[in-house]
């Protein structure tokens, strides 16, 4: 990659965008090389992940799934904004919904997830809270390639914590936070240097 060219980063996210926010501080300190959140989309009108771009002035994109009679309908929407703002990567920073095969298919290898929880244990909406309640004392979060399941993708990264006693959700999910703050940019800035090969099922990652 030469010096001017830009990797043009879209994120989808439906909360807070806490990760989002990450990325964009990560960009800042120069750890991204050459990435740029070029657009963020959400599902949710209200989510502040999109104040968030706003405050940068990101270009955001507010999906209404009540506008499409069907959840491809909607993604070829979605795609169709991806490929006019010439998207090289997809970041889901929080995106609770689940990419169409058609989606997927457009940006075959080339879309992230972040889970809070090891996978592939306690996949789904609802990681932090099934890991607490089944009882496990070490929990953690997990970086993945996109496919048709739900995380189910060919794992790139995961990192643990320990879970403490007196955890409760929202105790574990901030640990668990701290960790993807710090990995999904450190993924991302490997994904652009070409770094992640994907062998099957593995990832096989050349950090030197
Ligand atoms: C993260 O914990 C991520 O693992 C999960 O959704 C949460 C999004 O948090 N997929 P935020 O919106 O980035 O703060």
């Amino acid at each position: 990659m030469n010096q001017e060219a830009v990797f043009r980063i879209a994120v989808l996210a439906s909360g807070s965008g806490s990760n989002l926010q990450a990325i964009l501080e990560a960009i800042d300190r120069g750890e991204i090389e050459g990435g740029r959140v070029v657009l963020v989309i959400s599902d949710k009108k209200n989510a502040f992940a999109l104040e968030r771009a706003r405050q940068r002035t990101i270009p955001t994109i507010f999906f209404n799934h009540r506008n499409y009679l069907s959840r491809e309908d909607m993604d070829r929407d979605i795609v169709e904004s991806l490929n006019k703002y010439q998207i090289d990567l997809v970041v889901l920073a929080g995106y609770m919904r689940l990419l169409t095969p058609f989606f997927i298919n457009a940006f075959q290898d080339r879309i992230l997830n972040i889970h809070p929880a090891l996978l592939p244990s306690f996949p789904g909406k609802h990681g932090v809270a099934d890991a607490l309640k089944y009882g496990v004392k070490v929990s953690g979060c997990t970086i993945h390639f996109v496919d048709e399941g739900v995380d189910t993708g060919p794992i790139i990264m995961q990192e643990a914590v320990p879970v403490y006693p007196y955890d409760t959700e929202e105790t574990l999910h901030q640990r668990i936070q701290v960790l993807e703050h710090k990995l999904y940019p450190r993924v991302i800035n490997l994904f652009i240097k070409g770094k992640i090969k994907i062998q099957g099922r593995r990832c096989i990652i050349d950090e030197k």
